[in-house]
Order: C-alpha cells, then sequence, then structure tokens
C-alpha cells in the first residue's frame, strides 16, 4: 500500500461524491479491509515491547538523564500526599484542557466525613476556537470572565475563595502554585504561554477581570486530580490514568528517586506525560500509514505520537482516515466518499463511541454514517463496526501496555513482589467507550499478572480531586504558616546571635571581676597546659556527662595509655543523699582497683566533676548547685573533695590521694591541650553545656597575681539566668525549664544542651500536633511523655543519610501515626531547634576567642577549642553550624575546633600530673 502524502491522495482519485457509485464489494475488498484492520493488530509481543520501552524511558527521566532525551518527562507534581479524607471546605475548581474545547468550573464542597459527598455544582463553557489559538492573554481573560460568570451564579460569596486550577497539559512545575507550561497538546495553540507560570497568567487574568478576591493555591495536571479524587478504597489510590481528547497518567513515585527533586523523603505524584512516549521513533513498528498522516495533519506534528493513536480527539480522526481510504478503494460505501469523511474531524470520538457498541447494533451504525452524509450499504455498517473496534482496541492494548510500565515501576520503587493498588480513571474514553476499560484491564492482567489492579471510575472527572489538591495544599499552606509562625522564634539573625555575643562578654567582665552575673567565671586554679614532661600512673574519675567513669591514666614519654571502665549512676543516687552517691563513687572505684588488680595501691587521683564549682585550690571545690538531672542532698556549699575523702575513708581507701578536682570543661581542655599547645579553651556540649579558657591572671578580681594565665570555668551553662535571654526564650523553652528540676537556673544550657533539646522538640510537637498541623491533630499519650522523645532523635532524624522512612520509623516508635508530610515538619522541627542551639553554642564561643584576641592586643588569633560531649559529637551538622557562627561572629580569629577523644579524665590525670610536677618542683 503505497502512501504518498495525503492531500493530493483523494485528489487523484477526484472530487467528494462517489465516482465509483454502486459499485459491489469485490472479493479483494473484505481483503483490503482485513488489511487495514490488520495494521491495527498490536501483538503481545510488541505491547511487552512498548511496556519496556516506556519503562526505560520513565526511569530514565527521573534520574535526570538529559540526553538523548527521553521520550518521556516524568514531571514531579508537587502533590506529596494521597488524601487524608478529612479535608474539608468551599472549594473552586477551574478545568481547562482535560476535555478539549470546552472549560469547567466547579464548586466542590469537601464534607471531611468519609462516604459523605456533596454533589458538586459546575458548569460548562465551550472555548471557541480562534480563543484556543489566539494569543494566551485572550485565552486566559475567557477563562477569567468564565469563571465571574460562574460566581454570579452562585452564592459562594467573595472573600477568602480557593481556587485549584485543573491545567491537563505538561507543565514543570516548581510548588504546588507554580508552574510552567512546557507545550500545548490537543488542539490548543497559543500564543505567548508556553514557558510561562500559567498561576501567574490565571492570577492576572483574575486581577484584571477584578471580579473578586480568588486565591489560586494549586494548579494540577487532570491525572492528578482523578487520582486524589479516587474514593478510599481497599488499595490505595496511587495511579491516575485520564484518556479524553488526551492521554496520560500519573503515579505516586519514591521522592529519592525523582532527581530534579534533590528530596530523599516521601512520596511524589509523577505526571509520566506519556502522550509524547514514541516521539523518538520507538513507536515506529506499530505506527500505521493513517498514524503518519494524522500526526502530519495535526497541530504539533511528530509531538505526542503515543496521545495520537489513544486520545479521544485521534480516535475519530483514525477511523475516518480509514473509512475514507477505504471508501475511496471501493471497499466502503460503494466506492462513495461525503464532505464530512474527507473532512479532518469530520468524525468525532461519540460516532466512534456509538458506531462500536455492540448493543446500539447496526441500525445506529447506519443512522450516523448517514448524518456523515454516506449511504452505507449492507455490510458497511459491519466492516465500519470492525475499523472503529480495531481502531480502539489498539487505543485500549497501547494504553494497557503502557499502565503495565506503570506498575512495574511501582512494584520496583516499593520492593513489592506484589503490588496491590486502585487505578483511578478518567476521561470521557474511559467512561463512555463502551468496550475501551474492558480491553484495558483485560490486556493490564496479561502484561501485568503480578500485580493485583482495581480500576477505580472518577466520579465527577477528577473535579473533586482537584478540590482535594487545593485543600491539602490550602491545608499544607496554612500548616506551612503554623509551622514557620511556630519556628519563626527559632531562626536568630545575626543581630540577634551578635547581641548574645555582647551580652555575654558583658557577663564574663562582670562575672571576671566578681560583680552580679549569669556567669559566675569561676578561677580553676589550673595555670598552666601540659608541657609533655607530665609522667606517672594516675586514678581519674569523670562524674558528669552521660556516663560515670573510673580511669587509669599512664602517662610516659610515648605519651598516654588510658583504662577506664564505665559504671551507672541511678536516678536513685543522683538524686539521693550526698553520702550515698560518693559512697557508689568510692564503690566503682574499688571495684575498678580490683579489676586493675589495683587494690590497695597508692596512686594520686584527678576527679572531674562536671557540675558548678567555687574553687580554693586545686584539690578544693566548692557545689555551688547541682545541674543536669543531679540533686543529692547535703553537698550543695560543700567541697565535694571533702565528700570524697571522707567516702574513701568510710570505705577504709585511704591510700587514694585526690591531688585535683577539675570542671569537664578543663579536662577536655587539657587532655587536646597535651597534643596541641594552642588549644586554650575548652567546650562541652553533651547532657550539659559549659566552656573554660585560659584569661590573664590580672583580669581575675578573685586570684591573687597579675602575671600569667589561669583557666576560668565560665559555666556559661547559668547565663540568661538573670533575663538577659529572656527576648530569645520563647513559650516552649519555658514550659521545659517550669518542668525541670532547676526552674529559672540553666536557662542558656536549657536551650542547647542534650538534656533538653528533646523536650523542646517533644513541646513543639505537642503544640503543632493541637493546632491540628502535625498527626491529624491527634494526640498521643507517648507524646504527653516527659524525655520520650530523645535528643538523640534529632540526631538522627537530621542525618543526611537516612531516608524518610527511617524518620517515620524513629517516630512509629514512639508511637506517632504519621505521614509523610508529618516526618518532614519533624525534621524542620528538629532541625530549627539544633540549630538555633548551636548558633547559640557558637555566639558563646566567638564571645570567648574575641575576649582572648583583645586581652592579647592581637589583630589575628589563632586558637583551638577542645570539644566534648554527645550532642557535639553526633550530630550531623552541630558541629558545623558552631564553627560557622564563630567564623561570621569573630572574623578575627582562626578557631580550630578539636574533639576530644579520650574525654576529661585524661585531662584530670594531665593535670594531677602538672600538680604532682609543680609539687615536687617546689620540694627540691
Ligand atoms: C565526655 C567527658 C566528660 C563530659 C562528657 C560530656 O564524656 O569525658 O567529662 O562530662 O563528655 O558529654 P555528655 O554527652 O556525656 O554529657
Ligand atoms: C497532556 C497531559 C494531560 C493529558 C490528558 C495530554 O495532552 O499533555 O498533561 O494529562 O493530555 O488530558
Ligand atoms: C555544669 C558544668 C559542666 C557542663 C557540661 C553543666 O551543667 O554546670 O559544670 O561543665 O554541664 O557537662
Amino acid at each position: 500500500m503505497d502512501f504518498t502524502g495525503p492531500v493530493e491522495l483523494w485528489q487523484k482519485e477526484g472530487a467528494p461524491g462517489c465516482p465509483q457509485k454502486g459499485l459491489p464489494c469485490s472479493p479483494d475488498s473484505s481483503e483490503l479491509v482485513q488489511e487495514c484492520l490488520n495494521q491495527f493488530k498490536v501483538t503481545t509481543t510488541q505491547l511487552r515491547q512498548i511496556q519496556a520501552s516506556l519503562l526505560r524511558s520513565m526511569e530514565q527521566a527521573l534520574t535526570g538523564q538529559a540526553s538523548p532525551a527521553p521520550a518521556v518527562r516524568m514531571l514531579p507534581t508537587y502533590v506529596g500526599s494521597t488524601p487524608h479524607g478529612t479535608e474539608q471546605g468551599d472549594f473552586v475548581v477551574l478545568e481547562l484542557g482535560a476535555t478539549g474545547a470546552s472549560l469547567r468550573v466547579l464548586w466542590v464542597t469537601l464534607t471531611g466525613v468519609e462516604g459523605h459527598r456533596i454533589e458538586p455544582r459546575s458548569r460548562e463553557f465551550l472555548i471557541p476556537q480562534e480563543v484556543m489559538l489566539g494569543p494566551g492573554q485572550q485565552l486566559f481573560d475567557f477563562v477569567a470572565r468564565c469563571l465571574s460568570e460562574f460566581l454570579d451564579a452562585y452564592p459562594l460569596g467573595s472573600q477568602g475563595l480557593k481556587l485549584g486550577f485543573n491545567f491537563g497539559f505538561p507543565c514543570y512545575q516548581t510548588g504546588l502554585d507554580k508552574s510552567t507550561l512546557i507545550s500545548w497538546t490537543k488542539g490548543f495553540r497559543c500564543s505567548g504561554v508556553e514557558g510561562q507560570d500559567v498561576v501567574q497568567l490565571l492570577r492576572d487574568a483574575i486581577e484584571r477581570q477584578g471580579a473578586c478576591s480568588i486565591d489560586v493555591v494549586a494548579v494540577v495536571n487532570d491525572t492528578v486530580g482523578t487520582m486524589m479524587g479516587c474514593e478510599l478504597g481497599p488499595a490505595p489510590c496511587e495511579v491516575g490514568l485520564v484518556v479524553d481528547t488526551g492521554t496520560n497518567a500519573c503515579y505516586m513515585e519514591e521522592a529519592r528517586h525523582v532527581a530534579v527533586l534533590d528530596e530523599d523523603r516521601g512520596r511524589v505524584c509523577v505526571s509520566i506525560e506519556w502522550g509524547s512516549f514514541g516521539d523518538d521513533g520507538a513507536l515506529g513498528s506499530v505506527l500505521t500509514a493513517f498514524d503518519r498522516i494524522l500526526d502530519q495533519e495535526s497541530l504539533n506534528p511528530g509531538a505526542q505520537r503515543f496521545e495520537k493513536m489513544i486520545g479521544g480527539l485521534y480516535l475519530g480522526e483514525l477511523v475516518r482516515q480509514v473509512l475514507a481510504h477505504l471508501a475511496q478503494r471501493g471497499a466502503l460505501f460503494g466506492g462513495c466518499t461525503s464532505r464530512a469523511l474527507l473532512s479532518p474531524g469530520g468524525i468525532l470520538l461519540e460516532h466512534v463511541a456509538e458506531m462500536e457498541d455492540a448493543s446500539a447494533g447496526t441500525a445506529r451504525v447506519h443512522a450516523i454514517l448517514r448524518d456523515l452524509g454516506l449511504s452505507p450499504g449492507a455490510s458497511d455498517a459491519e466492516l465500519v463496526q470492525q475499523v472503529c473496534t480495531a481502531v480502539c482496541t489498539r487505543a485500549a492494548r497501547l494504553c494497557a501496555a503502557a499502565l503495565a510500565a506503570v506498575l512495574a515501576r511501582l512494584q520496583h520503587s516499593r520492593e513489592q513482589q506484589m503490588l496491590h493498588v486502585a487505578v483511578a480513571t478518567g476521561g470521557r474514553v474511559c467512561e463512555h467507550h463502551p468496550r475501551f476499560l474492558g480491553v484495558l484491564q483485560e490486556t493490564v492482567k496479561l502484561l501485568a499478572p503480578e500485580c493485583d489492579v482495581s480500576f477505580i471510575p472518577s466520579v465527577d472527572g477528577g473535579g473533586r480531586g482537584v478540590a482535594m489538591v487545593t485543600a491539602v495544599a490550602a491545608r499544607l499552606a496554612a500548616h506551612r504558616r503554623l509551622l514557620e509562625e511556630t519556628l519563626a522564634p527559632f531562626r536568630l539573625n545575626r543581630e540577634q546571635l551578635a547581641a548574645v555575643q555582647a551580652q555575654m562578654r558583658e557577663a564574663m567582665a562582670k562575672g571576671l571581676q566578681g560583680e552580679a552575673s549569669s556567669l559566675r567565671m569561676l578561677p580553676t586554679y589550673v595555670r598552666a597546659t601540659p608541657d609533655g614532661s607530665e609522667r606517672g600512673h594516675f586514678l581519674a574519675l569523670d562524674l558528669g556527662g552521660t556516663n560515670f567513669r573510673v580511669l587509669l591514666v599512664h602517662v610516659a614519654a610515648g605519651g598516654v595509655q588510658i583504662t577506664n571502665q564505665v559504671y551507672s549512676i541511678p536516678e536513685s543516687v543522683a538524686q539521693g543523699s550526698g553520702q550515698q552517691l560518693f559512697d557508689h563513687i568510692v564503690d566503682c572505684i574499688l571495684d575498678f582497683q580490683q579489676k586493675q588488680g589495683l587494690s590497695g595501691q597508692s596512686l594520686p587521683l584527678g576527679f572531674t566533676f562536671s557540675f558548678p564549682c567555687r574553687q580554693l585550690g586545686l584539690d578544693q571545690g566548692i557545689l555551688l548547685n547541682w545541674t543536669k538531672g543531679f540533686k543529692a542532698s547535703d553537698c550543695e556549699g560543700q567541697d565535694v573533695v571533702c565528700l570524697l575523702r571522707e567516702a574513701l575513708e568510710r570505705k577504709q581507701a585511704m591510700e587514694l590521694n585526690v591531688v585535683a578536682i577539675v570542671n569537664d570543661t578543663v579536662g577536655t581542655m587539657m587532655s587536646c591541650g597535651y597534643d596541641d599547645p594552642r588549644c586554650e579553651i575548652g567546650l562541652i556540649v553533651g547532657t550539659g553545656t559549659n566552656a573554660c579558657y585560659m584569661e590573664e591572671l590580672r583580669n581575675v578580681a578573685g586570684v591573687a597575681g597579675d602575671l600569667g594565665r589561669m583557666c576560668i570555668n565560665m559555666e556559661w551553662g547559668a547565663f540568661g539566668d538573670d533575663g538577659s535571654l529572656d527576648t530569645l526564650s520563647t513559650c516552649f523553652d519555658a514550659r521545659v525549664d517550669q518542668a525541670s528540676i532547676n526552674p529559672g537556673k540553666q536557662r542558656f544550657e536549657k536551650m542547647i544542651s542534650g538534656m533538653y533539646l528533646g523536650e523542646i522538640v517533644r513541646h513543639i510537637l505537642l503544640h503543632l500536633t493541637s493546632l491540628g498541623v502535625l498527626f491529624r491533630g491527634q494526640q498521643t499519650p507517648s507524646l504527653q511523655t516527659r524525655d520520650i522523645f530523645k535528643t538523640k532523635f534529632l540526631s538522627e532524624i537530621e542525618s543526611d543519610t537516612l531516608a524518610l522512612r527511617q524518620v517515620r520509623a524513629i517516630l512509629e516508635d514512639l508511637g506517632l501515626p504519621l505521614t509523610s508530610d508529618d516526618a518532614l515538619m519533624v525534621l524542620e522541627v528538629c532541625q530549627a531547634v539544633s540549630q538555633r542551639a548551636a548558633q547559640l553554642c557558637g555566639a558563646g564561643v566567638a564571645a570567648v576567642v574575641e575576649k582572648i584576641r583583645e586581652n592579647r592586643g592581637l589583630e589575628e588569633l589563632s586558637v583551638s577549642v577542645g570539644v566534648d560531649g554527645t550532642l557535639y559529637k553526633l550530630h550531623p551538622h552541630f558541629s558545623r553550624l558552631v564553627a560557622a557562627t564563630v567564623q561570621e561572629l569573630a572574623p578575627r580569629c582562626a578557631v580550630t575546633f578539636l574533639q576530644s577523644e579520650d574525654g576529661s579524665g585524661k585531662g584530670a590525670a594531665l593535670v594531677t600530673a602538672v600538680a604532682c610536677r609543680l609539687a615536687k618542683q617546689a620540694r627540691v
């Protein structure tokens, strides 16, 4: 069969009419007809090839492959969750492009009650051809006029209406309400729109119309509206299929598989835009000459090849092409044709649907053919039905092959052997075409036997679905606003951080002078960092962090060897009597000595005691107040070295000589200073937080002498206890403080350290749940439980390597019923709380390094900070944010952060070693 191009084809054969009128249907006519019908046969093998080829294109596009450009676009739609069913309210839906040359405006009321539906009120407006092919502004003004006409007709009120824009064309979306048209399809070709944000064009037109204040909150592809409008059923409805004038499908893909999104958490609905499949020639083997003619005559030759074999805009045209071809060869209608038969668009989808409907019988076919100006012979109706069936069956089977590719993709991305899924179907071909859905389902079963697929016809062409997305968008937008409002006080700007730095400097100066200040600036009697000449065996205790440790530290020329044992301090002991606590400490020492074969040996002991102590000497420390959950009685105001010695005496362990008591910040500074002499600052960000640094003795009012330096334990945990941080403190901080065992105390610590961040997050989550933003507003007993949200969860949830499902797993273990939106919001809450903590900590370090730089009258200072503490060490971003804040606030200081490997126990031993060395030199 030689096709040398459409136009001249029928001209050569003479003008419309019936030159060969009355010619009997020759034997080779039926052969001719059969030959035509055979061209529309697509074998199962070919279908599987199409399925595989489409799947390949889908996966190439998902990975962002640029060249060769995949045949399908796989466009993320920013619809991240299928409907809750709780959405409610009145929404206006504007539908353009789904049903060809018509525009529909709907008023959809969502009741938020499952199964309770209110029929949408809608109106359809025909779009004049010249508007579909004219300037874009004309089209959007037409749309805005129809919208206001609709709103005049319905008492929807004119304020605060939320509108969802159902726009059935390929668009790059960069948000639920931001979408750029890639190219027109389906008979539209307005100028000045491709490459533009269609939401903005609509907003501008509505404004020009000046009708009413409508808030366009979402733009949705019609397939997405169809999927979202799907009634909640046994299987999750995660695929939307539209076959109307055009065809396309969408489905819920794992966000981490969508390269352009660089989002590794949750799912996102992807509009496949499979209409363009085959534009790269992949369909060559199944394309007929009729397909080629149709494409050449279309508005967009070479584009949307797959759509032109399936979409309702083209089925009629394909049938017309075949009937015209057969008629002109005398195989039909006695060789007669008609204007309708020879004119593009002469046969419509409705005609094909009716003619193919066997139940309508051939009489109806005859009637339709007569309406088309033809005079069908006896056998013509049946032959025409066969042609319609061939064209539509092929369309349904091709559509099935494409759908099977989507199901295979879902199976793959869900790593599921057996997939249970519901497919929402929409569009007049699916709805009105007698056999389309049947053939589609049958063929899908053949091509994807391991998928249990239920097909759910959309009830109103996706109007409800678009209203759902609009409701979800409005809800998400409202939730996002509430989330931002809630987290805004945690987002500290440079001015606020610089103010904290300045307030801390002021408090440091006052504290050093012994004036009233929330910073006690306690002299530690550590005058020097180690010089490497220390030697000997030392016992060290490390109390005050997550773990209590007893250590044996051997300082030798070749370095420091440490043997240690971790012991627990039960809450009952930490909050019991002081005697009980110190007896427990000595029991651990004795157990350690016994295990290390040191029993009875006399060893100098260094005591890391991580609580605020006013030291009167290296081995004298008066506990000022407990912090971090400790509350042992009869200790505050006591010299804890005496308390330890008394306990040693009670346990007959007098051979142990307590030489030094150091704060964990000092121990950490000394420990890191042993390897890096520039380390003159110690920082702890763990259960609690604090810092120390080497201050010029001349600036330390409470200690005699002006020469040299002394390490000052700032006890910055208490910074702000004088109210200087109240401007930054939030209601959540207040709740954590009030619930703590030391309300009003350690305010800076309670905004930064590990003992409290989890609780701050928990209170924020409770608040957001009470606002309905999280967990569908359901308060869960677990979230009401104090300390259930561990600070380590922040580190886990914020880790870059954790996919959302793992975040969800952590939260589900807490018995929280959450969606991926919830998990994303919990992540943002954790990020806001930990970021503020790190920035405040950075502002504190910036104050210290600037103090040292100014102390030494230096332009530039290069200094190291020894750091320890679980939060600083384990949180994925904390250390980087601290360093960035210091860089920002103290640009003239080059600060190196050294993570302490051996903890402050080693530091305590080194302080003891220095003390022993100085004592020996003093004796010589
Ligand atoms: C290390 C140090 C301790 C310090 C602790 C703070 O373990 O050796 O002296 O108290 O860190 O961190 P943490 O997270 O345990 O409270
Ligand atoms: C468009 C799709 C749309 C489909 C069904 C196609 O021409 O490109 O965006 O979903 O028609 O209306
Ligand atoms: C204590 C400090 C200690 C810090 C880190 C605070 O609660 O008051 O002495 O350095 O925690 O452990």
